[in-house]
């Protein structure tokens, strides 16, 4: 169809790469077909320049300017850059590249139509941005094995692509597990599943020593500390595994050794200072975490449900002890993953973990339990059924060595370079023209790029349609509230001033 064509091919081009030049103006991101050799091939436009022959860099006067303009009206030529994606049948990238002047065409709707449905494990994300009408659903298989990055500036739609993506995967009957930081997704609807809320609760017994000292808040380098603490902990559990105490009274076991070292006067002066502190961080964490240790609660783990959003509310829980909950469902994940596959006994399912504030439980520049195993889940969970999804605004801050095992990666608007650079080292498919176009995004428009997809894309994602809290607050409605508040209390005060015979 000779209303689709919209350019040619000019100068040099590659198998890879070529520029054309058009006179309609398309759209960045546009996909486009070229047809030579025999074959039909598919391209993504990724730069657009507009120039004019006669308005060149070397005249000086506005003047000249508006003149020429006067005689030759907006007489401008479009230039852009296409990057092949392969040939409509298989995307497989051609052996030649396309002679210069090949006409440049629109896609075909329903090409893309079909490059965008995912026949096996669909999971429909939106529409393309470019061109409406087609529709673009990711591969879950490849989403949950290869892991997924969601990335933006804040408000930019990443806790609404959490919500499609978590809907989408209940759909197909899915496991998801949410580490909701913000009690974003407690009390949303979805319209495939059901939310099972987890409590935040840690049983101490449960804990890795590791993961005890930390929510004790014993340092790294407190090694004198940690050798008395180590010490009680070992004591605590052999008395437990002998039954010669209940759950109930782990803590208390650890506590009474402590304070019969305290008061030994046989003990070692030196050390009794670092004894004492060990027994009042337990103290301050006892007073401190008294909503989140329950010495009864059965380990989180064990309350994963198929079919169901999994949510662990950390909204109320400080970034110490958020971190504590995550490493310790996130190894125990791995390694009920693991039990299963070897021996039948553990979790039967394989889960999509979603951790918000990614860069605040795996941040870049310095250790933290969750760090540990979230990166090992990066490395090792594709094996075991165990997918990630790592949501931040901060891409800069987060871990860059999970950050570049996410495959997948669905980039909303994100203006900071520093930002866009880290994103492109993580992901060797975001070229520096894909990269220009971050910060002009629209609120849910993303990039889409990684396995889940068969060729990278712009996509509007679809607008959660169930009930989800944190969204934009309506921050002059809020006040205006306010204002009518206040203003009635006042009216009614004076009201009741002149109800009893005051005057004003
Ligand atoms: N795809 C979309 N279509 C329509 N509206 C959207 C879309 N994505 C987001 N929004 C709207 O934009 C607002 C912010 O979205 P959202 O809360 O998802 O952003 P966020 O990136 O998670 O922000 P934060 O960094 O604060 O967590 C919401 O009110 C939401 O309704
Ligand atoms: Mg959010």
């Amino acid at each position: 169809m000779t209303d689709k064509v919209i350019g040619r091919c000019i100068g040099e081009t590659s198998p890879t790469m070529v520029s054309f030049i058009s006179k309609k103006m398309p759209r960045v991101g546009e996909y486009v077909s070229l047809e030579y050799d025999g074959k039909i091939v598919l391209g993504m436009i990724e730069s657009l320049i507009r120039g004019s022959v006669s308005i060149t860099n070397e005249i000086y006067d506005p003047k000249t300017i508006e003149k020429i303009r006067q005689i030759e009206g907006d007489d401008h030529y479009i230039k852009g850059s296409i990057k092949i994606l392969g040939d409509i049948e298989l995307l497989k990238i051609p052996r030649t590249p396309p002679p210069p002047g090949t006409e440049v065409k629109i896609a075909d709707s329903n090409v893309l139509k079909k490059i965008f449905k995912v026949e096996y494990a669909p999971l429909k994300l939106g529409n393309l941005i470019t061109q409406e009408d087609v529709e673009v659903e990711v591969d879950i298989n490849k989403m949950v094995t290869r892991h997924l990055a969601v990335l933006a500036m804040t408000g930019a739609g990443k806790s609404n692509t959490v919500a499609v993506l978590v809907d989408g995967l209940l759909k197909m009957n899915g496991s998801v597990l949410i580490f909701d930081m913000h009690s974003e997704y407690v009390n949303i609807k979805f319209n495939n599943g059901n939310i099972n809320t987890l409590k935040p609760v840690l049983n101490p017994f449960y804990l890795e020593f590791y993961e005890f000292k930390r929510l004790a808040r014993i340092p790294d380098n407190a090694y004198v500390q940690e050798r008395y603490l180590r010490k009680a902990y070992k004591l605590a559990e052999k008395a437990m595994r002998e039954s010669l105490v209940t759950h109930n009274d782990f803590l208390q076991v650890i506590e009474d050794q402590l304070n019969k070292w305290i008061n030994d006067e046989n003990f070692d002066n030196k050390d009794k200072k670092s004894v004492t502190d060990v027994a009042n961080k337990l103290e301050y964490m006892k007073d401190r975490y008294g909503n989140i240790l329950d010495m009864n609660a059965s380990d989180i783990i064990d309350n994963l449900k198929l079919k169901s959003a999994n949510v662990i509310d950390l909204g109320s829980v400080d970034e110490y002890a958020s971190d504590v909950i995550v490493s310790h469902v996130m190894r125990k994940v791995l390694k009920k993953r693991k039990d299963y596959l070897r021996n039948e006994e553990g979790l039967k399912f394989p889960i999509f973990s979603i951790i918000e504030e990614a860069h605040i439980l795996a941040p870049n520049n310095r250790p933290t339990e969750s760090k540990r195993w979230i990166s090992r889940i990066a490395r090792e969970g594709r094996k075991f059924g165990v997918g990630l999804c790592l949501v931040s605004q901060s891409p800069k801050s987060l871990d860059s060595d999970s950050l570049s095992q996410a495959n997948n990666m669905i980039i909303l608007r994100l203006v900071e370079p520093t930002d866009q650079r880290h994103v492109q080292m993580a992901s060797e498919s975001l070229s520096d023209d894909l990269i220009t176009q971050l910060p002009s995004l629209n609120i849910g428009e993303a990039i889409v790029l990684g396995l889940m997809t068969k060729i990278p894309t712009l996509v509007k994602i679809d607008e959660f349609k169930g009930k989800m809290a944190g969204g934009d607050l309506d921050i002059i409605g809020e006040w205006d509230i306010k204002i009518k508040n206040e203003e009635k209390r006042l009216d009614d005060l004076n009201q009741e001033y002149k109800d009893l015979g005051g005057d004003y």
